[in-house]
């Protein structure tokens, strides 16, 4: 084959020129590393002391089975962290909607119509409506509603002849005390603090006031005369209840009114009333299952249980009137002492229309409508209609 690249000519080149180079000599061996020197035993280190067993602690007692919480205690802790939290970020998501009725304000100007009432009724009549409150035993909160009652009836014009008696007092003592009263032509009203001592028979001195004095509406005859839709003296709270949703230009009628609580003092009332007002009443109370669906219907919620926040803005219908009559005594997490009601005010002011504070709401508009009903039964009484 021909060398058309010149390729063999300059492998012989390279060859032959390599052929010429010297040989270099072998570097030299590099030299042994020192050995180096053992390094030095050291000493064993010393015995440590046994240390003596630990004590056999003693068993402890298995803790008690808790009942396990029930599903709307963990829904109302649940919802008031969420609503805690919420409360702290208020500009992010939620705004409060409810209006708040102010029944501290209502109560003031209705006490401030029956005031200019009595002092015109006082010229007509030889004398000022008589209020007469019975309290039995020394409990303070008793004691503190009973002094507001009279404050009350000073501020207004109403004379007080009210009575203290010691806790040991008998029955017989408490129905002789009620009988002077029905016969006392000074007194339009009587009223027996609740709640008696144990040892006293509540009903049977409720039912021993002459129903036309009954101002605290708990006779039977009143309460017949309320289920019959008849006029007379009406149970104090839920005829606040029925004021303030006057005064708010709230209408009951058509309405889904939803009661939670059934007692004699404010449920049942309260329920009769609404119903004479057209609503469409439905009543709960502690067998009710599911309560949050129940009172999710309610265009008007009345609460009176006496369970701290038992009701939670998810048990609210959005834009429903919240009446809320509980007052509770709790201690929050600081240890300091506050009243709450029956809802969450917190929770439920963001999904409510209108909402009653406590304190603040219902709780002015009782001892009002006590006042109320004393200067309705003075008027019926002397014939000043
Ligand atoms: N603001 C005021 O001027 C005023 C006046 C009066 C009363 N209050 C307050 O209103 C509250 C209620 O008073 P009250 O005399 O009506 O009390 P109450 O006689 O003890 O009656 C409580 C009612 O609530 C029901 N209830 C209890 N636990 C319930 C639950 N978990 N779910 C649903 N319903 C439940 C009971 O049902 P059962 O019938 O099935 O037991 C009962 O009907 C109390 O906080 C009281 O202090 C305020």
């Amino acid at each position: 084959m021909q060398d058309f690249l010149g390729y063999e000519k300059e492998k012989n080149n390279f060859s032959r020129y390599y052929e010429h180079l010297p040989h270099l000599p072998h570097p030299p061996h590099p030299p042994h590393p020192p050995h180096l020197p053992h390094p030095p035993h050291l000493p064993q280190p010393p015995h440590l002391p046994h240390l003596p067993q630990p004590p056999h602690l003693p068993h402890l007692p298995q803790p008690p089975h808790l009942p396990d919480p029930d599903y709307e205690t963990i829904k109302k802790a649940i919802f008031t962290a969420v609503a805690g939290v919420f409360e702290q970020l208020p500009s992010l998501t939620m705004t409060k909607t409810a209006v708040i009725i102010d029944g501290k304000a209502v109560a003031e100007k209705i006490q401030g119509q029956l005031r200019s009432q009595v002092e015109a009724l006082v010229q007509k009549a030889s004398r000022p409506p008589g209020l007469a409150v019975l309290m039995v035993g020394d409990n303070p909160a008793s004691a503190a509603y009973v002094r507001n009652k009279e404050r009350s009836c000073g501020k207004v014009g109403i004379a007080s002849y009210g009575r203290h008696f010691p806790k040991e007092t008998t029955q017989e003592e408490l129905m002789e005390a009620i009988a002077e009263l029905n016969e006392d032509d000074r007194v339009d009203g009587i009223l027996v603090q609740l709640p008696l001592p144990n040892h006293l028979d509540m009903v049977a001195a409720i039912n021993h006031i002459h129903p036309d004095k009954d101002v605290d509406g708990l006779h039977p005859v009143n309460l017949g005369r309320l289920m019959r839709g008849e006029p007379g003296l009406c149970s104090c709270t839920p005829a606040g209840v029925m004021a303030l949703l006057r005064e708010y230009g709230i209408d009951p009628k058509g309405k889904q009114a939803t009661i939670v609580g059934r007692s004699i003092l404010v449920g049942k009332p309260i329920a009769l009333m609404l119903l004479a007002a057209d609503a469409t009443v439905t009543m709960a109370h502690s067998r009710s299952p599911d309560l949050g669906a129940i009172t999710r219907n309610a265009d008007i919620l009345v609460v009176a249980v006496g369970r701290p926040e038992l009701i939670t803005g998810d048990m609210v219908k959005p834009g429903a009137v919240v009446i809320d009559v509980g007052i509770n005594r709790v201690t929050d997490y600081e240890g300091k002492s506050r009243l709450t009601g029956d809802v969450n005010y917190d929770s439920a002011t963001h999904v409510a229309g209108f909402i009653t504070p406590v304190p603040g709401g219902v709780g002015p508009m009782t001892v009002t409508l006590l006042l109320q009903n004393t200067v309705e039964s003075y008027i019926r009484r002397l014939g000043l209609g």
